[in-house]
This record gives C-alpha cells, structure tokens and sequence, in this order.
C-alpha cells in the first residue's frame, strides 16, 4: 500500500500543523510505503520569493525529521526535485472541465480574501491530482481543507481511465482526519498562520513562554473554582501533559485557590517538555550540514524511478509513445 503526502512550505510549523499534519504522517510511515514530500511548486502559488522559498523547503525538511520521519522508511524529497510532475499535471489539464476548478473552495476563497489569483492557484487541484498519481498513490491522508481536492483527484483519475483506457491511473483514497480535534491558538479560534495567534514548536525558550503567557483566559479571581468547558489553556495542556498531570490540572480548576498565571506556567513547562526531544535531534541535523540535502537526493532518487514508471505507462495510454 502507497501512503502519499504532501506539506507546503509555508513558514514556522506550529503545533496545529504538528498535530494535525505532522504527527499522523509519521505514525502512517509504519502502515505502508511512504512517499511525503514539500509542496514548494505549491507554495509558489501564493509566494514568490525566491530567498523565502529555499529557507522554507530547508526548514521543513529539518521539521519533518526532527519530529521522527524516517528516510529508511519513509521516500521523502521535494515536489520539484521531479519535474514529471508536471507533464502529469498538462495531461490531466486536457481533460479536466473548468467548472471542476471553478467551484473549488480554497480558490474562492482566496479570491474573496482579495487575493489577485493567478493562473497556477486555480490549476492548483491539478498539480494536485498529478502529485498523487504520479505515484500510484491508494491512501492520502490530508485535513478537512483538503477533502474537496482529493474529490477533485479521484474525478480526474476516474476520466483519465474512462478516457484511455482502466489501469491507466490508480483511484486513490483520502484518509481524511475528522477525528483530529482543531487545535485552538492563543486566542481561542484555531491556530493558523493566517489568525496570527500560533506557537511555533520550534523557537526561543524566553519567547515561547511569553506566548503562552499571552493566552486569553477570563477574569475568574485566583480563589474561584475555574471553569474547565472551553479553557484554552487546557485544550493545549491536554496535548501535551502526562495523564496524571493533566488530572490534577483538572481538579485544581475545580477546587479553586490556584490563578491562571500558574496553570499556564504549568501549561509552558508540559510544552516545552513534550517537545525536548524533537528540539534535540533538530539541533543535531540542523548542525550536520550535508544531512538533509543528502536524505532529500536520495528521496528523489527513489521518487523519480517510480515516477519514471508511471509516466510510461501514461505517455504510451495517451499516444505520447
Ligand atoms: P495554517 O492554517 O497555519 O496556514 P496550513 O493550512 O498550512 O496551516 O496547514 C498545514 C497542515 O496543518 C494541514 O494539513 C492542516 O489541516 C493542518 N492544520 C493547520 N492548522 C491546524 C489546527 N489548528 N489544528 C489541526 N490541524 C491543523
Ligand atoms: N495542498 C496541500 C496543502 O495545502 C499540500 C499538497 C500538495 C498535498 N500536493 C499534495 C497533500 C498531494 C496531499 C497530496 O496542505
């Protein structure tokens, strides 16, 4: 079974990425054949900044195994390291409708958001779809946002084999995390890049706990019961700390006498803790300079023959060869 993903690089990871992009990812890694890679042709969609881009695919890299993906196990490389990507993408361009792409809600809502679209943010799905039958791809484990492009990849790969021929393209399947709960930023809503109310899992120790200081709680005075429905500080707490300590975190909101200063220290230390040995190892890789460029090279390797095969098979279903 081929388990396929895709991360755009797109800034700090944060711990809404981890937990519900991250984290899945490498507990899927043991589940089958693994093929994760770095979006950056996606990721030029919104940005086009060259310095920007190469720091961010970098940085991702470093992030994905930091938090334990395995490049014995897993094939792991840069969307862009193999361009057959997109002659797929040009092929199922010809027989993708437009209408498929103009209902697309990431698109329309970009353009709401007052983004001037460009050509390639609306072909985005496309690239999409080319991403995950590049490789034969059955299992796509992605977030909510991303069901309607999945929906969008299993059309195309449908027509494709209406249109020359079945076997010419594996139907894939999302994996879509309903289950994983929205993690709440520091503000309450949930976290995002685009809100402005993150904690990156990676940074400053002085820093970070003044983020979490930030966290908005309500007015209850120190000796008051507190209540536990809806607490923030909670919610992250719960990601994060021991099962005992997160009970007796309970219990002393609901006993009263302890002020929200102390549980969001409480909440800093548990945070900092869970994250200690994804700190380590990112130190480690971070300081072997030739670590990530060489796991990236052999990704590639590996991505391209497979791709190589797949291509082939497609050229000659299509009249190419
Ligand atoms: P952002 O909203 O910060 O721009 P992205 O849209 O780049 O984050 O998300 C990258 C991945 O992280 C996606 O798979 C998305 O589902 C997941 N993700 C982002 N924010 C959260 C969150 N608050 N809770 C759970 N998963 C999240
Ligand atoms: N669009 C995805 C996102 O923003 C990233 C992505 C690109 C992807 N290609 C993919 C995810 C292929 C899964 C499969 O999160």
């Amino acid at each position: 079974m081929r388990i396929l993903t895709g991360l755009q690089p797109s800034g700090k990871l944060h711990v809404g990425n981890y937990f519900g992009a991250m984290e899945p990812a490498v507990r899927l890694q043991d589940e089958g054949e693994a093929f994760y890679f770095i979006a950056d042709y996606h990721a030029m969609t919104s940005s086009q900044d060259p310095k920007a881009l190469r720091e961010n695919v970098r940085e991702l890299a470093i992030d994905f195994l930091a938090c334990g993906l395995d490049p014995k196990r897993a094939v792991f490389f840069r969307q862009s390291a193999v361009p057959e990507v997109n002659e797929l993408a040009w092929i199922l361009s010809t027989i993708c409708p437009m209408g498929l792409l103009s209902k697309c809600h990431s698109y329309k809502d970009k353009v709401a958001n007052g983004i001037s679209p460009n050509h390639a943010l609306f072909a985005y799905p496309v690239l999409m779809a080319a991403d995950i039958l590049l490789y034969d791809s059955n299992k796509v484990p992605v977030g909510k946002d991303q069901k309607q492009h999945l929906e969008v990849t299993r059309d195309l790969a449908v027509k494709l084999n209406e249109t020359y021929g079945e076997g010419t393209a594996v139907i894939p399947d999302p994996i879509i995390r309903e289950d994983t709960a929205v993690v709440a930023g520091l503000d309450g809503q949930k976290m995002s890049k685009s809100y402005n109310n993150t904690l990156p899992i990676f940074g400053e120790e002085k820093s970070l706990k003044k983020l979490i200081m930030k966290i908005i709680s309500d007015s209850t005075p120190v000796e008051d019961p507190k209540p536990t429905e809806g607490s923030t500080i909670l919610s992250l707490y719960k990601l994060f700390a021991r099962e005992g300590d997160y009970a007796t975190m309970i219990a002393d909101h609901e006993s009263g006498g302890f002020g929200y200063g102390d549980f969001k220290k409480r909440l800093a230390e548990a945070y900092w803790d869970y994250f200690a040995p994804m700190r380590a190892r990112r130190e480690e890789i971070s300081a072997d300079h030739g670590y990530v460029d060489e796991v990236l090279a052999a990704g590639a390797l590996r991505a391209r023959e497979e791709a190589g095969m797949v291509m082939s098979r497609i050229r000659s279903a299509v009249g190419l060869r």
